[in-house]
């Protein structure tokens, strides 16, 4: 099956986790995949198996905050491929604190990662689907966005803002023929993630899973196969939306614990 055949996705953070995932799960289903990360892919991996089935593909190596940057790479993207069909904007980093204690330069470094860094490559995008009148983009928020989490004031605030800016895109874009949605990840295993199976962590990642109602962290595939969803004419009426792709995180909490 290839529901995405013939089309043109760029996807942001394709060097690692959720983007590489979803970079070989589009090029499975029959589109181009324009790359951009800050990092370069290594030939190995899910950005490898991308370029093996859809040889098309291109990367360039850019940070998502860097306008003038972020403009020549998508406009070197439409005159190389000819249209930009969707968007996956999964650049992101990670960054903990509570408010009295987070350096202002380390807030200012999440804040603009995880949202300028959407900001940034949805606007030269959305540009080129508004001439096309068409188009699909999907932002990287987090259960962090929709939830309040312990030490998690910079991200907390730059996923909640990316779930309002995913809302805000859908209504002035929507007219014309552009979705925009968001997906709410639970804890999903990358390297992201990594650092929470050292050993002074890995209590609190195991406090983490268990509230996830299915008892398992999820998979960069499975929040992949969410956003081929989104991205897809299987979506054509969805916009404005926040899918939380979380293993039941946000469905709220258990008092007792399951029976085994
Ligand atoms: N892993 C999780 O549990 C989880 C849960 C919810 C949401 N998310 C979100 O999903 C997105 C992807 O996360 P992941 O787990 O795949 O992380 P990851 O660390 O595996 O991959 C992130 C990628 O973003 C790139 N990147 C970082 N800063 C960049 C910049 N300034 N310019 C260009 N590229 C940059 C990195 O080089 C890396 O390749 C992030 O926005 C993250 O906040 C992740």
């Amino acid at each position: 099956m290839s529901r995405l055949e013939g089309t043109v996705s760029v996807i942001t953070g394709t060097a690692s986790g959720i983007g590489a995932a979803c970079a070989a799960r589009f090029a499975r289903e029959g589109a181009i995949v324009a790359g951009i990360d800050l990092a370069k892919p290594g030939d190995a991996g899910d950005w490898g198996r991308a370029v093996a089935v859809a040889p098309d593909s291109g990367f360039w190596q850019a940070d998502v905050r860097d306008e003038a940057a972020i403009e020549r790479v998508v406009s070197e993207i439409v005159s190389r491929f000819g249209r930009i069909d969707s968007l996956v904007n999964a650049a992101g980093v990670a960054g903990a604190g509570a408010v009295g204690e987070l350096a202002l330069a380390e807030w200012e470094r999440v804040i603009s990662i995880n949202l300028t860094g959407t900001f940034v490559p949805s606007k030269f995008v959305v540009q080129q689907m508004a001439k096309q009148r068409r188009g699909s983009i999907v932002h990287l928020s987090s259960i962090e966005g929709l939830e309040a989490m312990e030490q998690q004031a910079a991200y907390n605030a730059s996923k909640g803002a990316v779930v309002l800016l995913t809302k805000n895109m859908a209504v002035d874009y929507g007219h014309l023929g552009i979705r925009v949605n968001c997906l709410c990840p639970g804890l999903i295993d990358t390297p992201l993630t990594e650092v929470l199976k050292s050993p002074e962590l890995v209590a609190v990642r195991q406090r983490f899973v268990d509230g996830h109602m299915l008892r398992r962290a999820g998979q960069p595939e499975e929040v992949a196969g969410a956003a081929l969803f989104l991205v897809s004419d299987d979506a054509s009426f969805v916009s404005g939306h926040a899918l939380a792709v979380d293993g039941g995180y946000t469905a709220g909490r258990r008092l007792t614990d399951p029976p085994a």
